[in-house]
């Protein structure tokens, strides 16, 4: 349950999101940036389709987009408490489960057999804001499939709407809108902070929360990497993400072709530190675009928070 305070913070909150989800212009870090996008690259994405539609390679990347896989990734901090030494956390981001339907039975098969402490998801549930109803019931079942006991958060990225609050609370999902909450074990508490978009829908509000946050072990829920220099400045530990599905058509090697990142480009995939701050760029569920993928996996992460101990001897 909401407080007052938050309860007209989200009000207003909703409110200006209606605005800028109305807005040719998307609002970023440094400036207003255009919303259109480039109608030579889509030419090029769907001619590149095309070309390929009867080659064993869109077979390839047809199979590679709809196979989703568990990663298990094991990260070890100075600064966590040892009541959460072994918690864990299962991450999924950019599920887009409008644009292919048939990815919510492949993650509901994977996750039926995980069992974690918390559940993170960090945006794009849908592909059109405008047909957001569609991904409703998949993602139900999803979150139905999670076994997590201290529940499912998540944060909005740029392909959601504020349309989607009051559907995702009622099935359970704890949203997190430029907001904080803590987790308990024993006399220790763990921070998670969630942002807006910064991508489309950035507002001074997202590094406020990120400062207001309480010291102590601290981990940041943001859609795309552009934040990672405030979360680190502001001391998160860890800061988890998604959006470039980590590059979903890439030349061998991984190296990709495009990632829709105004900052935080050489964080588009995978582990990485920033002054100390550990980082996560999931390379997302689902596809966007075409649904293809090439030297990337469709990965949802099972991480394991451990205690660094000190070396003996
Ligand atoms: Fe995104």
């Amino acid at each position: 349950m909401l407080s007052k305070t938050k309860k007209e913070a989200r009000r207003k909150w909703a409110i200006n999101r209606a605005v800028m989800e109305s807005d040719s212009l998307r609002p970023t870090l440094s400036r207003k940036k255009s919303r259109k996008k480039n109608p030579w690259f889509e030419l090029l994405v769907k001619g590149f389709e095309i070309a390929i539609r009867f080659s064993p390679l869109y077979q390839r990347g047809i199979k590679n987009a709809k196979t989703t896989m568990v990663n298990h990734v094991e990260l070890v901090f100075d600064s966590l408490p040892d009541e959460f030494d072994g918690y864990s956390i299962l991450h999924m981001t950019d599920l887009h489960l409008d644009f292919m339907p048939e990815i919510a039975q492949k993650i509901c098969e994977q996750i039926q057999s995980v069992k974690a402490d918390l559940c993170v998801m960090t945006g794009d549930y849908a592909n059109l804001t405008s047909s957001y109803q569609n991904i409703l019931d998949p993602l139900e079942k999803i979150v139905s499939a999670v076994q997590c006991r201290d529940g499912v958060f998540a944060t909005l990225g740029n392909h959601d709407t504020h349309k989607m609050v009051a559907p995702f609370e009622q099935m359970g999902i704890r949203l997190l809108i430029n907001e904080t909450c803590d987790i308990r074990r024993g006399s220790s508490r763990i921070f998670i902070t969630g942002l807006d978009d910064p991508h489309y829908y950035y507002t001074r509000e997202a590094k406020k929360a990120l400062g207001a946050s309480t010291p102590g072990f601290k981990i940041a829920l943001v859609h795309t990497p552009a934040l990672y220099d405030a979360a680190r400045d502001h001391g998160y530990d860890l800061y988890l993400t998604g959006h470039t599905h980590g590059g979903q058509i890439c030349l061998p090697k991984g190296i990709p072709l495009i990632l829709h990142l105004d900052r935080g480009r050489k964080y588009y995939r995978g582990k990485w530190n920033y002054r100390g701050m550990t980082g996560y760029t999931g390379q997302g569920v689902g596809a966007v675009g075409i649904p293809l993928r090439y030297n990337t996996q469709s990965e949802i992460t099972l991480f394991t928070l451990h205690v660094k101990t000190p070396a003996t001897g």
